[in-house]
């Protein structure tokens, strides 16, 4: 039987208090339309037609970012949910097989939940069927009317369907009952036009609800069925920001329970945080306070945290990656990464490398077993492998107006405090000395050096800091030595001398 999905998602979501459409604001990643979206997709639906309207906009350029397929209707007026129908419907949405209409702020709604529903109405032939749940606090929800006990506590009810009452037309009775509408529903198509054709908007609200095309159905004797989900969460609408983080830390434990259950080791489920679309390979471990975010991948046997955020970066077999935060980068399968470390979009660590402690790196390429062990800027270079580099040495890659890259090459050994200023090559196997700063290309096998010779001013701190700790310190050991410099062994300068080179 053919299928067509109406995700309705005009609203203006006012409950946000927020300039973004309801629709879009993400949890898991994604936003509330490409979780529903994405549900509603894995049917296979002959069409996928959205209703927009509040922000259309962006909502449509956002709906064909995450299926173009799916089809943008514009309700002009948000009239109410029976109103949405009738514009997707006018819109050319199909009314043969079966119409699959949902809201689009539901995001936990899974894929097999909406197959069953429409498993539900085909089995029964009904005019409709709506996917209901037993909730602790059904405030807002429309509640579903049974014939049989409508003043009973309904939860236990299984009579038939009557109606759906909204809040704010629900008698006392009625407002006691648990069992709510979820807001999704299949049509038998061939019927819906008709059950929305005689909706009047004479209600509290003023607008035209969906939810009377099932009296209205009743009414024309018509069968209507419910299916009840044993999963209230997966119904759970988003309609303010308290409802977004609940559901967001509800998909959270979905998802890492699934990776748990999948060979995953989470030390601390409370504090890890996995987007939907993260890949994890069994046996690696990700530990307190890790967030993985948007394609991200961790390969088999790595360890990633405590204290790390990671957006779109692929984590390599065996690799560790320690208090880091990172996006868009790749660590190569047995590199170590951090403590303390920032990879920005372009890094690329190769296999068994190093980026160190107070390290930031930018589009930058590192061989095999390159490291960058320590305070350090390495951006716009393309560095070998088997190289090192300094301590606090910078890739001074930007002049103002543009950035140059620097070439590092094989095995090079670079000093500390090392300036590579772009756009600058330094030769396979060459070395800089301590403090260099690299205007010129250095050649395969040489040592880049320029610093200038260093002269020791005695006696300056007594002269010109008179009065100071360091002052006094300094004259305590001349007087215990009778020496400038204390009469250390080595005599205080590098080559052994106690007096200024010049
Ligand atoms: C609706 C149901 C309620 C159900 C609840 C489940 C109605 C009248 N009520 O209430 O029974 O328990 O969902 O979450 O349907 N929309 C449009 N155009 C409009 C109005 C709404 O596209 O003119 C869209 C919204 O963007 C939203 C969805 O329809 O995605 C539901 O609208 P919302 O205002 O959230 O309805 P609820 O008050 O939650
Ligand atoms: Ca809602």
């Amino acid at each position: 039987m053919s299928l067509t999905v109406i995700v309705l998602a005009a609203g203006a979501g006012t409950r946000m208090r927020s300039a973004r459409p309801k629709v879009l604001h993400a949890i898991g990643g994604r936003s509330l339309l490409a979780h529903v979206v994405g549900a509603a997709r894995a049917l296979s639906p002959d069409q996928l037609t959205v209703v927009v309207g509040h922000g259309r906009d962006e909502v449509s350029a956002h709906l064909a970012a995450v299926d173009d397929a799916a089809r943008p209707v514009v309700q002009q007026q948000q009239r109410g949910t029976g109103d949405a129908v009738r514009v997707a419907l006018a819109a050319g949405a199909p009314t043969t097989g079966t119409v699959l209409v949902m809201a689009g702020d539901s995001p936990l709604l899974s894929s097999s939940t909406l197959a069953a529903l429409v498993a539900a109405r085909e089995r029964d032939s009904a005019a409709v069927t709506v996917l209901t749940a037993v909730v602790p606090d059904p405030t807002g929800y429309g509640r579903i009317v049974r014939a049989a006990a409508a003043a009973a506590a309904a939860a236990a009810d299984l009579g038939p369907l009557v109606g759906i009452v909204e809040q704010r037309e629900a008698t006392p009775a009625q407002l006691a009952v648990t069992e709510i509408n979820s807001g999704v529903y299949a049509f038998d198509g061939a019927a819906l036009p008709g059950l929305l054709a005689p909706l009047g908007s004479d209600n509290a609200a003023g607008e035209v609800y969906l939810t009377d095309t099932v009296a209205a159905a009743v009414a024309a004797g018509k069968r209507v069925t419910a299916l009840r989900t044993p999963d209230p969460l997966e119904v759970e609408g988003v309609n303010d920001r308290v409802q977004l983080a609940g559901l967001g830390a509800e998909l959270n434990r979905r998802t890492v329970t699934a990776w748990m259950r999948a060979g995953v080791t989470v030390v601390d489920p409370a504090t890890t945080w996995i987007d939907v679309d993260v890949r994890l390979a069994a046996d690696c471990t990700l530990l307190p306070n890790t967030q993985l975010h948007g394609a991200t991948t961790v390969d088999v046997g790595a360890t990633v945290g405590p204290d790390t955020t990671l957006d779109g970066v692929r984590v390599g077999a065996g690799a560790s990656v320690v208090r880091t935060h990172g996006s868009g980068a790749v660590v190569g399968p047995d590199a170590t990464v951090g403590p303390f470390a920032y990879l920005r979009p372009g890094t690329a660590l190769g296999v068994g490398g190093k980026i160190g402690t107070f390290v930031e790196t930018k589009n930058v390429q590192i061989g095999d077993g390159s490291k960058i062990p320590h305070l350090t800027y390495a951006g716009d270079a393309t560095i070998g492998v088997g190289s090192n580099i300094g301590a606090s040495s910078v890739f001074v890659n930007y002049d103002g107006v543009h950035k140059h890259r620097t070439m590092i090459g094989d095995h090079c050994r670079t000093g500390s405090d090392t300036m590579f200023v772009a756009p600058v090559s330094v030769g396979d196997g060459a070395y800089t000395g301590a403090g260099t700063v690299v205007r010129r290309d250095v050649p395969p096998g040489a040592l880049a050096i320029n610093v200038a010779p260093q002269r020791n001013l005695d006696g300056w701190v007594g002269r010109y800091r008179p009065g100071t700790a360091a002052a006094s310190a300094a004259a305590n050991t001349r007087d215990r030595s009778g020496q400038p410099d204390g009469g250390r062994p080595d005599g205080g300068g590098p080559d052994g001398s106690a007096t200024a080179v010049p």
